[in-house]
């Protein structure tokens, strides 16, 4: 039945307490609703990783398909590819604020620590959330730097008679460059003329320390996804607490595939499979 009142002359009105922006409230203000929420974003977002991981691993077919298939994503799609950027901001700034807010809530709690830390039942995953989820935010901002936004490095040819080197000779020939001098990411270009991504994720990963600093955080995300998902799934009721091994495991199982498609890519590229 609904509480609300119809106004003709103006917006519906609700008795006092029971607006939607006061169930909000209320909602946002439980520790329930907090955790719900941390735990709905969190394994949205590990959907985008997991679409983001499969598109990526279109560098092992070839530089038409990967290039095909970030022009369709930043092209094609026209005003959707904005609602999803959107979107995928919302969640995280949703999954980190309120994961904070619970975190200092519970400090708040119990300002004076435990002498004695029986913590047998939390993992060292459990442990480091925090941490590991304020080094993945760290390395999502430097890899829109590096790879969205081109600002970080720019690309140097390399071996002869390689992709990258021809891609790289190609622009340095059009903008009167000198040979030898680096080429911004963002400037690419394959032959059908599109944004040469598969050149731009040779060049980043050819850099010895750009790909170490993408492996460790390769690790911690496993780490922090590997506890995350886990918790999730019994948070909002999906998996029972009899069940705690099996969610353990679809964690793990989950967590484990997005880290090696992800560390495939980078190993692929020193390994000189993609080239
Ligand atoms: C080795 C692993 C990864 C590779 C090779 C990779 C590659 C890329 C590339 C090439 C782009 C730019 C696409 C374009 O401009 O057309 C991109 C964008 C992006 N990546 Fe990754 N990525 C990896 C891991 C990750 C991880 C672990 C995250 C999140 C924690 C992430 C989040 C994003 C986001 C948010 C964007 C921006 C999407 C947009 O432009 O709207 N990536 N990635």
């Amino acid at each position: 039945m609904s509480t609300a009142a119809i106004n003709p002359k103006g917006p519906r009105v609700y008795p006092a307490g029971q607006s939607p922006r006061a169930w909000a409230d209320t909602y946002l203000a439980s520790t329930v609703g907090q955790k719900i929420l941390v735990g709905t974003t969190g394994l949205l977002l590990v959907g985008f990783l997991i679409g983001h991981m499969v598109g990526n691993l279109k560098m092992f077919s070839s530089p038409e398909s990967i290039n095909k298939y970030a022009y369709f994503l930043k092209h094609d799609l026209g005003a959707l590819i904005w609602v999803a950027r959107g979107g995928l901001l919302a969640l995280f700034v949703t999954h980190l604020v309120l994961a904070l807010r619970l975190r200092l809530a519970a400090r708040a709690a119990r300002p004076v620590p435990y002498r004695v830390m029986k913590t047998a039942q939390a993992t060292l995953q459990a442990k480091t959330m925090l941490w590991t989820g304020v080094v993945i935010l760290a390395f999502t901002v430097y890899h829109l730097l590096h790879f969205t936004l081109g600002l970080v490095h720019p690309a140097s040819a390399a071996a002869p008679d390689d992709y990258l080197t021809q891609r790289v000779n190609l622009q340095q020939a059009e903008r009167n460059l000198s040979p030898g001098s680096a080429v911004n990411y963002l400037d690419l270009k394959d032959d059908a003329g599109r944004h040469d991504v598969y050149a731009m994720v040779v060049a980043g990963f050819r850099t010895p320390y750009i790909s170490a600093i993408y492996l460790v955080c390769q690790v911690l995300l496993l780490v922090h996804l590997s506890h995350g998902i886990q918790s999730s799934l019994q948070t909002l009721g999906l998996v029972g607490k009899r069940f705690t091994p099996a969610a353990v495991a679809l964690g793990w199982a989950v967590a484990g595939t997005i880290f090696v498609g992800n560390v495939a890519i980078v190993a692929a590229v020193w390994a000189g499979y993609v080239k």
